[in-house]
């Protein structure tokens, strides 16, 4: 049977995941508890990414050799780089990139060594799913299982499922000067967070299929912060844990 690693950027929801973990054997290598068993009837492994680019890549590493996991969902929040993208949205990453890559002059600006391209694609099948797995969040289990109080709180109405770039970068971006120049310096890039890319270079060198799912969070302005655990707490962990469950429970 197929083994699905799943990394949380998010404690909370790797709690709520592991309400439903059965079998469950736990291992500790690097620091950080990977926990095998079963969801739905899927083999997986469970593990807080931490956060980062270095931490997300060391844990992605280790899944992939230790755990020889067949392929690897990463969720998470993020903030939102197009005006256009509110708080309670969802993204689906396509291409990830690293905003705070530089080699300049040798290479051009975000483009990694050796691989020699600025972006790194995700999975297609393991996206359309996750998308369809979102989707039918919105559709069937958004309405009963997400609180009204936290709704009205973060004057979210009507959210959205889109696919689209992300950037990845070791700053938690919160001032709007910094979030204009990461979106005018990539190609149609959605969302901001610490770790997509490197997961997705990681899983790239390893030939490791991937897909990536981001709640968003803030909008990586002044008010970034404001209530940051309270939404990853209350709304973001309940998404990330339904879109899992419909992910799994989807048959093709
Ligand atoms: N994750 C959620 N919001 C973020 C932000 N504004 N910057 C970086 N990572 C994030």
């Amino acid at each position: 049977m197929k083994k699905t690693g799943i990394m949380s950027a998010m404690v909370e929801e790797l709690d709520i995941l592991l309400k439903h973990l059965k079998n469950k054997k736990t291992q500790t290598i690097g620091q950080r508890e990977y926990y095998c068993g079963e969801l739905w009837g899927h083999n997986v492994v469970l593990v807080f990414s931490r956060w980062g680019k270095v931490a997300a890549s060391s844990t992605t590493t280790t899944l992939i050799t230790e755990f020889k996991v067949d392929e690897i969902i990463f969720s998470g929040v993020a903030g939102a780089l197009d005006g256009d993208i509110n708080i309670g949205d969802v993204i689906v990453a396509e291409n990830l990139f690293q905003h705070d890559f530089d080699a300049s002059p040798f290479l051009l600006r975000h483009v990694l060594p050796l691989i020699m391209k600025k972006e790194i694609a995700t999975n297609s099948r393991i996206k359309h799913k996750l998308f369809d797995a979102g989707s039918d969040f919105f559709n069937k289990q958004f309405k009963e299982e997400i609180s009204s109080e936290y709704l009205e709180e973060f004057d979210i109405d009507k959210p959205k499922i889109l696919m689209g770039n992300i950037a990845s970068g070791d700053q938690f971006i919160r001032d709007s000067k910094k979030r204009d120049e990461i979106r005018q310096s990539l190609d149609n890039v959605l969302a901001v967070e610490m770790e997509g890319a490197a997961v997705a270079q990681v899983c790239y060198e390893f030939e490791v299929p991937l897909g990536v799912i981001r709640t968003i969070s803030d909008d990586a302005n002044d008010e970034a912060i404001k209530d940051f655990p309270k939404f990853v707490y209350n709304v973001a962990s309940q998404y990330s844990f339904f879109i899992i469950k419909n992910y799994l429970g989807h048959k093709h």
